[in-house]
């Protein structure tokens, strides 16, 4: 029995020297002085030992006992101590070292003109709306007068999810949820993306970005168009911006309008940026046509509007003289840094 309880104190000591993880030792802990330990099981064997032994061993058994106790105890504060000296070194902080700097992000040059745009007309007592991309035909083609197989179709093909449901080809889709939704004096403005199934180059993209401008009210007339687009172009632009009208056709304004902006770069006489013509073709625009505003359940005979849609990117480009389409879309960062 001596040579017993002299190798469990050997046996605690050999298996506590390899001990690194605090949670081990609590297992040996249970495994050498438990209720069902090693020791114990000795302990429990002394009933059958004869009076003279039984006090020697008793000693030994209690020796045993106390020094796994304090080798547990010493175990235990030494793996604290390197624990927390390990958390101060990792946790060691060097407050004299130069600092890292956030790296900021920023506005799109597109984001830039939209917001602009907006505040100019919310500048100008309008609301900015916004309406479903992907969208039924009659929002998209019918309501704007161009009844299935009309011609002007061809010239804004787009991808269709079903026959009855597409990806808007131009935002003036909004302009009918809004007169659906809202009683005149409507003044609505509202950017988005719309979709056509073009082939990607220099000036043409399967995605890209309107802004619509609808206005509704009694007594509006084409000088209220011309106006609006005058106070928005020349906050835009600058003072010395000035544009023409050319007759044109939309099958949702009568009469329709092609606005052409004077060449910034020649001032109107003809240069290679505005291919000698002076002008450069901007957006379109037209007063709403009767059967729209019928189609919306607005009185024709009480009511008259106004719309316009102009392309985001090519406003964009004007700006800032950007001369390819895609250098928008690629996000590389030498080239939007520059704005
Ligand atoms: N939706 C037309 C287009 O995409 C532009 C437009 C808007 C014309 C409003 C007239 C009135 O070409």
């Amino acid at each position: 029995m001596k040579q017993a309880l002299e190798k469990i104190e050997l046996c605690a000591r050999e298996e506590l020297a390899k001990i690194a993880d605090p949670a081990e030792l609590e297992t040996l802990r249970i495994r050498f002085l438990g209720k069902k330990g090693e020791l114990t099981a000795i302990m429990k064997q002394m009933a059958a030992l004869s009076a003279e032994e039984r006090p020697a061993i008793g000693q030994l058994a209690n020796r045993v006992r106390s020094d796994i106790e304090q080798a547990l105890a010493e175990k235990t504060a030494q793996l604290k101590a390197e624990a927390s000296a390990l958390k101060l070194r990792e946790e060691k902080l060097d407050v004299t070292l130069p600092g890292k700097a956030p790296k900021l992000g920023k506005l799109h040059p597109m984001d830039v003109v939209m917001h602009e745009i907006e505040d100019i007309f919310i500048g100008m007592g309008f609301d900015i709306v916004s309406g479903p991309e992907v969208e039924y035909d009659y929002y998209n083609f019918e309501a704007l007068n161009l009844p299935p197989d009309h011609p002007a179709r061809d010239t804004q093909d787009t991808f269709y999810i079903n026959d009855n449901i597409l990806l808007r080809t131009q935002t003036s889709s909004i302009q009918v949820h809004v007169m659906e939704n809202r009683k005149p004096p409507i003044r609505v403005l509202s950017p988005g993306r719309v979709y056509r199934s073009d082939a990607i180059d220099a000036t043409h993209s399967p995605i890209f970005h309107q802004i619509e401008c609808l206005v509704v009210d009694k007594g509006i007339t084409m000088a209220n168009l011309v106006d609006t687009l005058n106070m928005f172009l020349k906050r835009l632009y600058g003072e010395e911006c000035a544009i023409r009208l050319r007759p044109h056709h939309f099958p949702f304004t009568e009469p329709s309008a092609e606005v052409d902006i004077r060449c910034f770069n020649c001032g109107g006489k003809g240069c290679s940026m505005c291919k000698g013509e002076g002008y450069v073709e901007l957006l379109g625009a037209g007063m709403v046509h009767p059967k729209v505003l019928k189609n919306c359940g607005i009185d024709p005979a009480e009511y008259s509007g106004f719309a316009f849609g102009l392309g985001l990117e090519r406003v964009t480009m004007g700006k800032y003289g950007i001369n390819d389409l895609r250098l928008l879309y690629e996000n590389d960062l030498r080239f939007l840094n520059q704005f």
